[in-house]
This record gives C-alpha cells, structure tokens and sequence, in this order.
C-alpha cells in the first residue's frame, strides 16, 4: 500500500490543527514529523511536547525521523509521548540492533534511515528485524532542497533485495519529492512518501495532496 505523510517541518505551526483537520479529511494516513538536534543536522525542529499535543488530538500514525546523534538515548521518551513509527539514522549510531530492539521492546514500529551518503547494502543486514526503512532523497536538515537523483537507485536495490528474499518492507522516501519526480519515486519501490514542500506550496494544501494522490492511484492495484 501506498502511503503519503506530510511533512510538518513545513507547517505553518499556528494553523496545524487545521491542517491535520485537512489530512484526516483526504484519507492522508500519517504525518511525518522531524526531530533535530542542532547536531547531526545543523537545525532544531519538533520535540517531544509538540508530539504530545499532535496525539492528543489526533489518531493519524505519527512516523517521527529522529535526525539526533546517540538515538538510543531518546527512544523511549519519544515512544513515550505518542509515535507509531520511530526511524532512527543508521550514521547516528554505531549500535543499530539495539535501537531496533528498544523501538519494538515499546510496541513501535521501527526504520532505520540511510543519508545520500550511505550505501542502500548497509541496511540489508537489518531488513528482517525492521518495519520500514528510510532513504533520504536529499542531505538532511531542511525542506524545500532538489531531490538527488541517485538515491533512487538505493530505493531500487533495497527493494529488489527485499523481495527476493521475501521481506515485507516499506520503503519511505523523504526530501525534494514533487509531483513531477513522484511517478519515477513509485517506480523504483517507494511506497511512503513524505512531502513537505510539495504539499505546502502556496498554502493549498487540499490541491496539492489531491495532485499527489492521483498520481498515486496509478499505482495502487
Ligand atoms: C529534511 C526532512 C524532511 C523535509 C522534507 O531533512 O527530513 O522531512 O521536511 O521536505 P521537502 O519535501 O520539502 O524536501
Ligand atoms: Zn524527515
């Protein structure tokens, strides 16, 4: 199944009820939400309060990519304050079995995230124990930058390596996916999209998740 998440880095944060109103409205089944550190991405985003308060009023899954160093040191707050799905980056840690193990040991699911840097064959040793894995389109920090072309090839790689040893995985893209690069995304075995900018432009949101999900459909079967 194919699914869209928003990216509320883009948000307008004095009118994010609204908006989750408009995503519960079109049937979008998560929101993505970005946590920072300042310094595994020269950025500050979400944190565990505003999480807190997006649950409160909503039961859309809350997919949190936690873009911090030492990861497993913040997991448990983070499952804690309401996430379905925790994606942890693969560079952050030097113990990424432990991080899946402490994701599921709270009743999460679990992603293991890979920059543009990183080869698709470093997550191949932990496919079986995750739910979804994570390839960033662009370098992480901020929205609104140029999907990079090849990360579609690691999109392709895992996907192949996960259907020829029979592994239901899925495959999240995040960073610079547009309408225009969408069809080609889709192709190569993404089936969570993530859209900041292409669902915030111009504040029309109704049009632009609309645009999204017919592209979409082509695709479901
Ligand atoms: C970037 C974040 C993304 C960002 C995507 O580091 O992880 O989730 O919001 O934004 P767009 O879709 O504009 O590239
Ligand atoms: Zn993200």
């Amino acid at each position: 199944m194919i699914k869209l998440a928003p990216s509320i880095l883009a948000s307008n944060m004095m009118h994010l009820e609204n908006e989750i109103r408009i995503f519960e409205k079109m049937n979008v089944p998560y929101i993505h939400i970005d946590v920072m550190d300042g310094l595994f991405v020269p950025n500050f985003s979400f944190g565990t309060a505003a999480i807190k308060n997006i649950r409160q009023i909503t039961d859309l899954v809350l997919d949190v990519h936690l873009m911090v160093y030492d990861p497993i040191k913040n997991i448990k707050m983070f499952c804690q304050c309401g996430a379905d799905i925790i994606a942890f980056h693969f560079e952050a840690t030097n113990k990424p079995l432990k991080a899946i193990d402490y994701i599921k040991k709270y009743g999460k699911k679990a992603c293991i995230t890979i920059n543009p840097s990183t080869m698709a064959e470093a997550v191949f040793p932990y496919l079986d124990c995750v739910d979804q894995v994570l390839v960033m389109g662009v370098v992480p920090g901020f929205g609104g930058q140029g999907l990079i072309p090849e990360t579609l090839n690691k999109v392709r790689k895992i996907r192949a390596y996960a259907d020829s040893h029979g592994t239901d995985l899925d495959i999240e893209i995040d960073g610079g996916i547009l309408p225009e690069n969408l069809r080609t995304v889709l192709e190569a075995g993404a089936n969570v999209i993530v859209g900041g900018s292409s669902i915030y432009k111009n504040y029309a949101l109704e049009e632009n998740i609309q645009k999204l999900c017919n592209i979409i459909k082509e695709y479901e079967t």
